[in-house]
């Protein structure tokens, strides 16, 4: 159990507005700052997050709560993770003594794959390793740059990994945790890699996580990983970042391979980073933007490498990156291609290298047939449009330009069709929120919608007084004496009774520091609550306004109960009589 007093001052020195903002690019407007959502893709923001209140909300997806809950969802933590994340973030030490076990054994896994990495690296260099030393010079590496990113071999054999790490005092259980070797069905392990060459996964901090091995010539699967491990995840660790954060060049450069990572770097682009056998991840994105503010992707010349970088680039832009794309030519990919135009020609590339809107536009040409009149006019209708998404006048100016001469329309006609872009874009966008701020707010909330109050009126008055308790805590004493139990919603009695715990506790009332008690079903609904519109001036006689509806209906509800038993007792005792 963590103590409250921890979390209330966890909860008041992580500003929502500054958590959320490590995620999601924000705009201020009317008290709220909008952005787009980050648990569901989308083109126009309907997240939003209020400072005043502490809490987060998406109309379209209907998540919602407050800084802890928050946490959570995007980081996809269980509560005390999210919270051990917040005061890692905030600086405070997390009090906990339960986890000295998981500690402990994290790190004795980690020295396990560190022993691992120094055994494959030994048998590199010795004669067992010498067809992996072969293949790696026959690609070009030099000594030096096998022992920078600690190369290896992994000899042909069920065991002799095993035996190694034995001889260190590593059992079984420990072997297969770390992903090292393999259960056959009988219940025996053997080496899960052999006959490859060995690349070390190392993280940010120089620990060996997990490995990534390659076999010799054409065997499959051409490379095998690691699986996940408790030391190891692939959605949050990239190949060569921990050396690629040092680099001096400013930008970082994304490939799909262990290799071509590893061969740029020996062409002194030190500043290359590849991601684990998956595509990347929004937690890749983050990643990579606390170290650099470009991202240049660089995959495979393929179609799959094409189709990555379309997948890759929003992901990264949504952090707030710069994303440009190179586009290796006469070359499969970038190792290849340094191999047969060299470092130069590389460094070339690099600098014309597209931006995003370059890309984007050529992209879209490829689409059309230039020479048929018909499709040149569609495809300057359909770029005036990328065009038109961009904030700045400058920006549009000069990308006008440049599709006026691709396409031989004129740059004034394109500029037109731009600015209609913007304004239809800009009426809709209007439109949307006058429509959000006039609708009633329990039904822009598609979630909250599927809650089904069955006293609607009462609950209306429950939700106000939720609602108040949260905004001013002061309007608590109107309410003291009222109980949980004269709710008419079970759910939002529950949420109102841990309220009135908190309270009395003298604790102060959040929407962060309640997500312990709450469950995430009763969070959302509570944000929801929050976020509607509310006067606080008039904060006290809203209170009773909203006690004394839900006083009423509470009587007609006990009329009715009333009514109801003096009927059942009338058809009992007229029963009776018949008899
Ligand atoms: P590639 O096959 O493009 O790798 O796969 P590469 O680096 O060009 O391979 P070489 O040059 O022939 O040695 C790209 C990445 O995809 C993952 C690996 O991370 C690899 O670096 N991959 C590929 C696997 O995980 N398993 C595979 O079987 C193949
Ligand atoms: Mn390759």
């Amino acid at each position: 159990m963590i103590p409250s007093a921890f979390i209330d001052e966890l909860v008041a020195r992580s500003d929502i507005l500054d958590v959320v903002s490590d995620y999601v690019r924000l705009t201020p407007k009317g008290g709220s700052y909008w952005g787009l959502c980050p648990f569901h893709g989308e083109k126009t923001p309907s997240f939003h997050v209020r400072p005043d209140r502490q809490s987060y909300h998406c109309f379209g997806c209907g998540k919602g709560g407050g800084v802890v809950s928050f946490v959570m969802e995007v980081e996809n933590l269980p509560y005390v993770d999210a919270l051990r994340l917040l005061a890692k973030r905030a600086g405070m030490e997390l009090p906990e003594n339960t986890d000295y076990r998981g500690r402990r054994k994290r790190s004795r896994l980690l020295e396990l794959n560190k022993e691992a990495a120094r055994y494959f690296h030994s048998q590199l260099h010795s004669p067992v390793g010498r067809e992996g030393l072969a293949y790696l010079q026959r690609r070009g590496l030099s000594r030096g740059i096998m022992t920078r990113f600690g190369l290896g071999f992994a000899p042909n054999s069920w065991d002799s990994l095993i035996q190694a790490m034995g001889q260190k005092g590593y059992d079984k259980a420990e072997l297969l945790e770390a992903g090292l070797v393999v259960n056959n069905q009988k219940g025996r392990i053997y080496d899960r890699f052999r006959g490859r060459v060995m690349f070390p996964i190392i993280d940010l901090r120089g620990d060996v996580i997990g490995f990534g091995g390659r076999v010799m010539g054409d065997g499959e699967p051409k490379y095998l990983n690691s699986p996940e491990s408790p030391v190891f995840s692939k959605s949050r660790n990239l190949f060569a970042l921990n050396l690629a954060k040092n680099t001096k060049l400013g930008r970082i450069i994304l490939t799909e391979g262990y290799m071509d990572t590893i061969s740029l770097y020996q062409a002194g682009f030190d500043c290359a980073v590849a991601s684990l056998g998956t595509a990347l991840t929004a937690d890749h994105a983050k990643l990579l933007s606390r170290f650099t503010k470009e991202a240049i992707i660089c995959y495979d010349a393929d179609s799959a490498g094409i189709q990555a970088a379309n997948r890759a680039i929003p992901l990264l832009e949504r952090t707030g990156l710069k994303v440009r794309v190179l586009r290796v030519h006469g070359a499969k990919d970038p190792d290849e291609f340094l191999k047969k135009y060299g470092p130069d020609a590389f460094a070339k590339l690099l600098d014309q290298s597209e931006n995003y809107m370059e890309y984007n536009l050529r992209q879209l040409q490829d689409k059309y047939d230039l020479n048929d009149p018909v499709q040149k006019a569609e495809f300057a209708r359909e770029g005036a449009e990328v065009i038109s998404r961009l904030d700045s006048p400058v920006e549009r100016e000069v990308y006008a330009g440049q599709l006026a001469q691709t396409t031989g329309v004129g740059k004034d006609a394109l500029l037109q069709e731009i600015k209609r872009c913007r304004s239809r874009r800009f009426y809709k966008a209007k439109k949307q929120q006058e429509r959000r701020n006039l609708t009633p707010v329990n039904q822009i909330q598609p979630k909250a919608r599927q809650m089904r109050y069955d006293n609607p009126r009462s609950a209306r008055a429950e939700e106000g007084i939720l609602r108040l308790l949260l905004l001013d805590s002061s309007l608590a004493s109107q309410v003291q004496d009222l109980a949980p139990s004269a709710f008419s919603s079970p759910v939002l009695g529950k949420i109102y009774d841990v309220l009135l715990d908190h309270l009395r506790q003298g604790r102060p009332l959040q929407l962060g520091n309640l997500e312990g008690e709450l469950s995430g079903e009763q969070i959302r609904l509570l944000a929801g609550i929050l976020g509607q519109p509310v006067a606080l001036e008039n904060g006290a006689a809203a209170m009773a306004d909203y006690r004394a509806v839900l006083e009423s209906e509470q009587m007609k509800q006990q009329t009715t109960t009333d009514e109801a038993v003096l009927l059942a007792a009338r058809e009992n005792y007229r029963k009776k009589k018949s008899i």
